[in-house]
């Protein structure tokens, strides 16, 4: 198990689960094993009653600079779609319980995506929200060509998903895919008492609510299946696997 991602609970509201992305020497990139790590907790919240709520932290100044690109080289020398990616946003679509996020500073690829999914986002104003799928000859995935377009319009979602324009976090924010701007120090705290809020609401209801708010599941698993289709596609292509190397030479 690795000790990239900590599992935690919060420490005066137990019935929160915290994930917290623990690998800040290198930004938080997500390893395999990372990711097996998240979907497990997601999925064992699920059927545990102590759980209402999951919220997703970062380190100081670092959510997640997104897939690790060593990973995404490996596949492109040989390997298949890394599977714990899919399992990680099947687990994510699937959550019973409310998801929140808490982003201070860089949130790229999947570190933006995976918010998409979450149903609050607090982003600290120093936040960087970038998706450089297209420039790492790779397509949008976590079934953000769906959602983002329908949230933010297709020029928004263009400027995010294809041409890789990072967003502010008032960008972020007026874009739909954050609730809230709040300091760098207030980030944490924030996130943590929006989750608690959640964990004390009665939780059948708001189970119920969420489920209509979020419509179709079945829609976004197949988008996320359409997506990694054409992701493990362009994985093996030449041109994406020279942009790896490019950034593992730096
Ligand atoms: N995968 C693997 N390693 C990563 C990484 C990633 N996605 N992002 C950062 N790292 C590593 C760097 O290689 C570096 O490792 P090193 O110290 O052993 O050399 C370390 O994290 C620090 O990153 P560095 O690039 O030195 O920091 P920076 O502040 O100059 O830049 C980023 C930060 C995030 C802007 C830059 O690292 C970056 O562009 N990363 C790639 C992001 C990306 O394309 N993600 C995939 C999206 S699909």
């Amino acid at each position: 198990m690795t000790e990239h991602i900590l599992i935690e609970r919060h420490a005066s509201h137990p019935d929160v689960q915290i994930i917290r992305f623990n690998r800040p020497e290198k930004k938080n990139a997500i390893t395999r094993a990372m990711y097996s790590k998240m979907a497990e907790a997601l999925t064992a919240a699920n059927d545990d009653a102590t759980i209402r709520v999951t919220a997703f932290l970062g380190t100081e100044g670092c959510f997640s600079a997104g897939n690790d690109l060593g990973d995404f080289l490996a596949v492109a020398m040989g390997g298949g779609m890394p599977r714990e990616i899919i399992d990680f946003l099947y687990a994510l679509v699937r959550s019973q319980k409310p998801l929140v996020s808490g982003v201070d500073g860089l949130a790229i690829g999947i570190g933006t995506t995976m918010n998409l999914h979450c149903d609050l986002t607090i982003a600290s104003t120093r936040s960087q929200f970038r998706t450089p799928f297209v420039d790492l000859a790779l397509v949008p995935e976590a079934a953000s060509s769906l959602i983002a377009p329908r949230i933010m319009g297709h020029q928004r979602a263009f400027a995010l998903l294809a041409a890789g324009e990072p967003f502010s976090a008032e960008e972020a924010r007026d874009a739909g895919l954050v609730w809230k701007v709040c300091a760098p120090d207030e980030v944490e705290a924030a996130t943590l008492s929006a989750a608690a809020k959640l964990a004390a609401k009665p939780p059948e209801a708001l189970r119920i609510a969420r489920e209509l708010i979020r419509g179709d599941q079945a829609e976004i698993i197949a988008r996320i299946d359409e997506e990694a289709r054409q992701f493990s596609a362009r994985l093996h292509s030449a041109e994406a696997r020279a942009a790896f190397e490019a950034f593992m030479r730096r």
